[in-house]
């Protein structure tokens, strides 16, 4: 099978290309080399798939990308919480519109093979809430005066109580927070509108806390796990934000990358959105532990600073059942093992400095 990989330089699309030429498959990558996440070329690129430097923006490139293509796993995005808002038009650019360019050319080659979308678990925006009276429930949105007294568990609309927090399923209200989340949540969107039209089906994976070798390095587009791995390497405690209680669900990216393999392979194309998570989650303070205890003797204990970001949510971990049932994907790296290994992996070389500080020319996809 030829397999047309969109951010192929990138974290998650790099391992990708390699399951998926391990496993004997034709693959061409795409990838722009955006500066927020590369500085260069990545040492890591598969010598046995095709590279391709480009931007799913332009149009005619996709075109000839998709020639002879059978499956197309779309990862190029601009990921994260970004600078400010002033990052609303990139993102937007970089994955919305470059999610719209890469469709019309699928429609006007009359792709009829695979499409899987690298969807993220922000559409959820909060995790799931369950009051001991009410049930199910939204929780009240999150008082500054609250987390400056050290309380951060969320709390019942209803009757103030403090909620216990359950894993998300896939049908859960799709609630994005951010300009980050509404660019995911759209790409879904105009997926399923690409498969009404025209029959093909989309798999949207819905990737919960992504870790792994070739993470991204601390840049305000970066997650927690990427933050705490490079203050190690600089000999500074990870920072660990509120008490250190907050759950998310770490998974390993060749966890990830065997997720999207499965489902660009399977016997029958499989539509609909899958959370793709590990199904254990563990909190914040704990990965920082693992972390640091798996970088080795001397390095710095984390930190619990009792700060807080008000736009963070408390806790948010993923029901693995659907992706289970449905794709036949679970996760096999364990989570000590897969801290251990990122705690010795090499980080990436740093991305461009001048990205932000310059003038903001760029409006290509990272990965
Ligand atoms: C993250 C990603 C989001 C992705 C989602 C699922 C970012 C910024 N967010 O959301 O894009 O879709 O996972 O994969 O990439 N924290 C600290 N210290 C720090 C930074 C963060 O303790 O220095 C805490 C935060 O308060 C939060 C938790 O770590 O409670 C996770 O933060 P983060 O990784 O930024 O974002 P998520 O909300 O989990």
């Amino acid at each position: 099978m030829r397999v047309l990989v969109t951010g192929a330089y990138g974290f998650v699309g790099s391992h990708v290309v390699d399951e998926l030429v391990e496993l004997g498959h034709d693959v061409r990558g795409l990838d722009v080399l955006h500066p927020v996440s590369h500085s260069r070329e990545p040492d890591y690129l598969n010598h046995r798939a095709q590279y391709v430097r480009g931007d799913v923006q332009d149009r005619g490139l996709v075109e000839r990308c998709l020639e002879g293509v059978d499956a197309v796993c779309h990862q190029a995005a601009m990921v994260g919480l970004g600078v400010d808002f002033d990052d609303i038009e990139d993102y937007v650019r970089n994955n919305d519109v470059g999610t719209a360019v890469l469709l019309r050319a699928m429609a006007a080659r009359r792709f009829g093979g695979r499409l899987v979308l690298a969807g993220s678990v922000v559409v959820y925006g909060e995790g799931r809430y369950r009051c001991p009276h009410h049930g199910v429930v939204a929780p009240l949105p999150r008082d500054p005066r609250r987390l400056a007294q050290r309380l951060y568990e969320a709390l019942c609309p209803a009757c103030g109580q403090e909620l216990a927090p359950e894993p998300v399923p896939e049908d859960a209200p799709l609630a994005p927070t951010s300009v980050y989340a509404a660019t995911k949540l759209q790409q879904e969107h105009l997926c399923l509108a690409f498969g009404r039209e025209t029959g093909v089906a989309a798999t949207r994976l819905r990737y919960h806390n992504v870790y792994g070798p070739r993470m991204p390095r601390d840049t305000p587009y970066a997650g927690v796990t990427a933050i705490f791995r490079s203050a190690l390497e600089a000999g500074r405690s990870p920072e660990v934000f509120e008490d250190g209680g907050q759950l998310r669900d770490f998974v390993h990216v060749r966890d990830v990358a065997r997720a999207n393999v499965i489902a660009l392979t399977a016997d029958e194309p499989v539509a609909g959105a899958f959370n793709v998570c590990s199904g254990e989650p563990h909190s914040v303070a704990e990965m920082a532990h693992a972390l640091a205890g798996a970088f080795g003797p001397g390095a710095p204990r984390p930190d619990i600073t009792h700060r807080h970001r008000l736009a963070d949510y408390r806790h948010g971990f993923a029901c693995a059942r659907r992706a289970a049932e449905v794709l036949g994907f679970e996760a096999q790296v364990a989570f000590a093992a897969g801290m251990t290994e990122l705690a010795r992996a090499p980080l990436r070389a740093d991305p461009a400095t001048e990205w932000r500080a310059g003038p903001r020319t760029a409006s290509t996809p990272a990965s």
